[in-house]
């Protein structure tokens, strides 16, 4: 598909109900349907997407931060404009694969805000996103992204909830600060994570979304290879296509692209 802009699916939710492994199965299934070039952007300081990915990544942004900052960089010439040297940098350090590329944001060990590495960000999307067709965003867990504004103009948010009251509470208070800080987000959906098989868990479930508000994209089952291949540190992305999680998220996937292209997507 050719397009202008890079459709951009952001995942967020609290910590450890799943984001990256969601993000991971998302960027398989776009290599699967034959997406041009999709990029999965780390967005969370802790990095793990890269690993569940499959891929090395050696520099983060929040490296490139520092050395732009550094007074000893002094490889550049000093009419550089800086939003080249940002993007000379940021190509750099992005990691391709056949399948996507991997850009992960890391941290700022060092002086400077942190806000500077989401700016950058912010501009390598804003700049950028027209080499994509697709760009998967790892949010980083609670709502630091949204109130730095990281994730403005998405297509899609997924905000992922384990299958609690709390969880779903917490997913409910991000559309909310969404809608309250203004970012704008053509669809946002609750997707409930390591869902059980019980009826009457599940049902009580769907009930608490119902009052929520919250619009279910899709459950995700309790997976036991999810649990085997993180414990020896196997590459979510290579999950047998009949492992349940990788079922569910498909067809999360094909509801999400299905609702941003009207016809084939790629
Ligand atoms: N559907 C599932 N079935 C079984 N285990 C799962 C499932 N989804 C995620 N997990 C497990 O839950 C843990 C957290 O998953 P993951 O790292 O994707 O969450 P996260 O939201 O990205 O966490 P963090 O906030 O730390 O970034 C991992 O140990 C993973 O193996
Ligand atoms: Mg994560």
């Amino acid at each position: 598909m050719k397009s202008d802009k890079a459709k951009i699916i952001a995942v967020a939710g609290k910590g450890g109900t799943g984001k990256t492994v969601i993000a991971s199965l998302i960027l398989k299934f776009l290599a699967e349907y034959g997406a041009e070039r999709a990029l999965a952007i780390d967005a969370d300081p802790a990095s793990c997407l890269p690993s569940t990915l499959g891929v090395k990544v050696n520099k983060t942004i929040g490296d490139i931060r520092e050395e732009i900052a550094s007074p000893s960089q002094v490889f550049f010439s000093e009419d550089m404009p800086t939003d080249m040297l940002i993007e000379y940098k940021i190509d750099e350090i992005t990691v391709n694969t056949p399948q996507f590329s991997v850009l992960a944001m890391g941290r700022s060990e060092g002086i400077g805000c942190y806000c500077l590495i989401n700016d950058m960000l912010r501009h390598f999307i804003d700049t950028l996103s027209g080499r994509f067709t697709t760009i998967v965003i790892d949010c980083e867990a609670g709502l630091e992204h949204l109130s730095r504004r990281t994730t403005r103009d998405v297509d899609t948010m997924l905000v992922v909830s384990d299958p609690t009251k709390r969880g779903i509470d917490t997913a409910l208070a991000i559309k909310n600060l969404a809608e309250k800080l203004h970012i704008h987000f053509q669809h946002i959906y609750l997707v409930l994570n390591k869902v059980t098989e019980d009826e009457v868990v599940k049902t009580a479930l769907l009930d608490m979304v119902k009052d929520s508000g919250l619009t279910l994209i899709g459950t995700v089952p309790e997976d036991e290879n999810i649990r085997a291949y993180d414990l020896i540190g196997t590459p979510i992305i290579e999950l047998p296509d009949d492992s349940k999680a990788v079922v569910a998220v498909k067809a999360i996937f094909e509801k999400i692209i299905g609702k941003n292209h009207e016809s084939s997507p790629y």
